[in-house]
């Protein structure tokens, strides 16, 4: 038992070094990888951390005035920015939202046999500015635009240590409940936007980008400081337009965050409290039992 024990403390040991080992410096990234993203505070990080309401609302509306220019949201119908766990707006203003947004929806057939756009509905979904995918290259000069739905859960960070320390990297992120790698993927694409290295040709009709791996996208820059109003006093930098977009996307690919992480706390108080009752409901049991 306490060789177990002493085992199990000495690996927490070496995982904690590790932790400490890869947010030194020392360990810088080797380009041969993927690029090293910056890891951002979240408040919807670790065992407990929930969605800022307000931070969603404000990252829909960056969405709504920049990226949906380019970019479905399609798995995300209006109704869920009503919902509870998300942004959380009034449904009066959804339902005019939707009444408005420029990509209407293809229905029918009508009686006469015929498709038919029209303006959207609560129960829709939040769909981009293009039909298909052929639409959507010829418009962006070959490129493809992706649906952004559930882009933050298909993105995530790598790491580039000596092999060695892998392991215990993972370990040290498993301690720490680490799941935002798609967000600190976001942001640092959004503001991974710089002059290129004097050595590196940058192709027509591409940037330069320190996070995307290759470092050369089709898409321009899309966030500018001061370029959409926020209501809420929040600062309009780029950094914050990029956090708060990466926050709200993060939502959209994983929308119960809130209730799962909530009814987990709930289910380990559960079992707390039966395994004390099971405890006291055992010794009672065996106290008129000589051993
Ligand atoms: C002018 C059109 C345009 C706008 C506006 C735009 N994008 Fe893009 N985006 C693109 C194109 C084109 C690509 C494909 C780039 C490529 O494949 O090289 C892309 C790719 C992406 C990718 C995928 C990167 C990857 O890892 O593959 C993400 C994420 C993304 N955009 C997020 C955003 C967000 C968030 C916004 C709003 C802040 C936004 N985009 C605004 C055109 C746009």
């Amino acid at each position: 038992m306490t060789t177990m024990k002493r085992r199990l403390t000495s690996t927490l040991v070496a995982a904690s070094a590790a932790a400490l080992l890869a947010s030194s410096p020392a360990t810088a990234s080797s380009e041969a990888h993927g690029p090293e993203i910056t890891r951002q505070q979240w408040s919807f990080g670790g065992f407990r951390g929930q969605y800022d309401q307000a931070q969603l609302q404000r990252g829909f509306q960056i969405y709504k005035e920049v990226c949906s220019a380019c970019h479905g949201l399609s798995r995300v119908y209006f109704r869920n920015l009503v919902q509870p766990g998300g942004p959380g707006f009034p449904e009066e203003s959804v339902k005019a939202l939707a009444a408005e947004w420029p990509n209407q929806i293809t229905d029918g057939p009508n009686d006469e046999g015929q498709m038919f756009e029209r303006p959207a509905r609560l129960a829709d979904p939040i769909r981009g500015p293009y039909k298909n995918e052929k639409e959507a290259r010829a418009a962006q000069n070959g490129a493809y635009p992706p649906d952004l739905s559930l882009i933050a859960k298909a993105r995530g960070v790598e790491r580039n240590p000596s092999w060695w320390t892998h392991p215990f990297l993972m370990l040290g992120d498993i301690f720490a409940s680490y799941q935002e790698g798609g967000a600190d993927y976001l942001t640092a694409l959004m503001t991974g936007y710089v002059d290129p290295p004097a050595d590196v040709k940058v192709n027509d009709g591409m940037y330069y980008n320190t996070a995307f791996p290759g470092h050369q996208l089709a898409m321009p820059s899309p966030l500018s400081a001061d370029a959409v109003p926020y209501s809420d006093g929040t600062k309009t930098t780029v950094e914050n337009y990029a956090k708060d977009v990466s926050a709200f996307l993060s939502w959209a690919a994983d929308p119960t965050l809130d209730q799962r992480k909530r009814m987990g706390w709930q289910v380990m108080l559960y079992l707390f409290v039966t395994t004390v009752l099971l405890y006291l409901g055992k010794r009672r049991v065996w106290s008129k039992i000589k051993h």
